[in-house]
């Protein structure tokens, strides 16, 4: 089904997922956890989570790709002995990663509205900085759409150029590059002595009391949406993993840059907070968009420099992420109806733009309140509908497949020869008991919680 010239090469492969994975999550969600969650007993916790669980279910459904090679709809029927048809129907939860799509790259679209903001001068105190986060995203329609347009195109153009010239072409410079503007900004946080050390303090020094059962089953999601589990982008990318790669080690190498980039984002992040007193509790586009902006006006010209490195470090990660949640369900409309990439292409994104639009409107103050479904935005509703519920539940069926219906043969060929036996029997003890016990534990918080 996939043309030879359509795989990725290895590292292409390990660039890609890692792009995948690291993204905007690891920007603000994971070093606001770690910070107010106990420093590195978080990190131990979250850690130990990522090993016995996730990585378990990451290889389950790296190897339906792999051994389906095609798209999760074709490779589940593929694979499955039984009831084809509607194990098939799971591959449907490549959907949740076009919704994903739409609301985070509005998210993209501020962050690249930043970048050229960040030219100009910066707003100088918290107020003036809130107002203009909010001035953008409640009044500047205009800007927001055309930012957002902006990433839709390139996001789009991208994955119309297939895996080989598309996607990968743009992980290889486009990671590495991340990673040098990474440790450029780390480097220069160094400078800052006290400010860089307190940083390091909030990340790293224990702190055990912290350590909750909520706090288990958050780190849990947590390591879930970074790894892009649930929702097929992990399946399709492995659909065009080149023969006799060895998935164990490509899977550590993708959780270790995953990791390791959110680290470095966290001490950065924090450095420039601590120098500057600004408040740690704040989380998410507050921290980013509010108070990292303020500190940077204070810097000059150097902080002017900054602010552009740091913001086109988050543009990075937020499009290497976005195009992996567009791909899954292009590749399974070429395969199904025999679709050129590019018919695939303009139906998906007619459907991401409208989502988009009114995702972008939900934060609109004149439109805001037209646009709310359940009670909330419908940024906020698909987050919700997509983080909580399909994410999890996708999760869990894929790991139910593996453990339970997959032929077990196939996976020792596939896995067994990289991790020896025993290993491999523990990790299939895992996929079948400990991974679906763990998600439910989630589900049943996220209801209840
Ligand atoms: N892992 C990405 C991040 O940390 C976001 C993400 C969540 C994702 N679910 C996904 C990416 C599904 C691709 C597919 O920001």
């Amino acid at each position: 089904m996939i043309g030879a010239n359509d795989k990725f090469s290895k590292i292409g492969f390990v660039l890609a997922m890692a792009g995948s994975a690291v993204g905007l999550g690891n920007a603000w969600k994971f070093p606001t956890m770690v910070g107010n969650n106990g420093g590195s007993a978080f990190i131990i916790l979250y850690l130990a989570l990522t090993f016995c669980v996730a990585f378990v279910a990451f290889l389950g459904e790296a190897a339906i790709g792999k051994l389906g090679e095609s798209d999760l709809v074709h490779s589940l029927f593929k694979l499955a002995p039984k009831h084809k048809k509607q194990w098939s129907l799971a591959g449907f939860f490549m959907i949740g990663a076009v919704l994903i799509a739409s609301f985070y790259m509005v998210v993209i679209g501020w962050i690249l509205y930043y970048i050229i903001i960040s030219f100009g001068s910066l707003p100088a105190d918290t107020s003036a900085a809130g107002a203009l986060f909010g001035g953008l995203i409640s009044s500047d329609i205009t800007s927001v759409v055309l930012c957002f347009s902006a990433v839709f195109f390139v996001v789009f153009y991208i994955v119309s150029r297939g895996i080989k010239n598309g996607i990968e072409r743009l992980n290889i410079w486009m990671m590495p590059t991340l990673f040098v503007l990474l440790l450029l900004m780390l480097f220069y946080s160094f400078t800052f002595g006290e400010g860089f050390l307190k940083a390091a303090q909030f990340l790293f020094v224990p702190n055990f009391s912290k350590i909750s059962g909520e706090l288990v089953l958050q780190a849990l999601g947590l390591a879930f949406f970074s790894l892009s589990m649930g929702v097929g982008a992990v399946p399709t990318y492995a659909a065009s993993l080149p023969d006799g790669t060895n998935l164990i080690k490509s899977t550590l190498s993708i959780i270790f840059i995953n990791i390791f980039i959110g680290l470095m984002m966290g001490l950065v992040v924090f450095t420039f907070i601590f120098a500057y007193g600004a408040d740690t509790a704040q989380s998410g586009p507050g921290l980013i968009f509010v108070s990292l902006t303020t500190l940077f006006a204070k810097l000059g010209i150097v902080g002017n420099i900054l602010a552009i490195c740091f913001f086109v470090s988050l543009l990075f990660a937020g499009i290497t992420s976005a195009i992996s949640m567009i791909e899954p369900f292009a590749f399974y409309l070429i395969n199904q109806f025999k679709f050129t990439r590019a018919k695939a292409l303009v139906l998906i994104g007619i459907f991401t733009y409208i989502l988009g639009i009114f995702s972008a409107l939900s934060f609109y103050a004149p439109t805001a309140d037209s646009f709310s479904l359940f009670g909330k935005s419908v940024f906020d509703a698909l987050d919700y509908l997509t983080s909580n519920i399909m994410m999890p539940v996708g999760a869990i069926i894929f790991s139910f497949f593996v453990g339970f219906v997959l032929n077990k043969e196939a996976l020792n060929i596939l896995l067994g020869r990289f991790m020896g036996r025993a290993f491999f029997e523990l990790w299939y003890f895992a996929i079948r008991y400990v991974v679906p016990v763990a998600i439910c534990a989630i589900g049943i918080y996220q209801i209840v919680g």
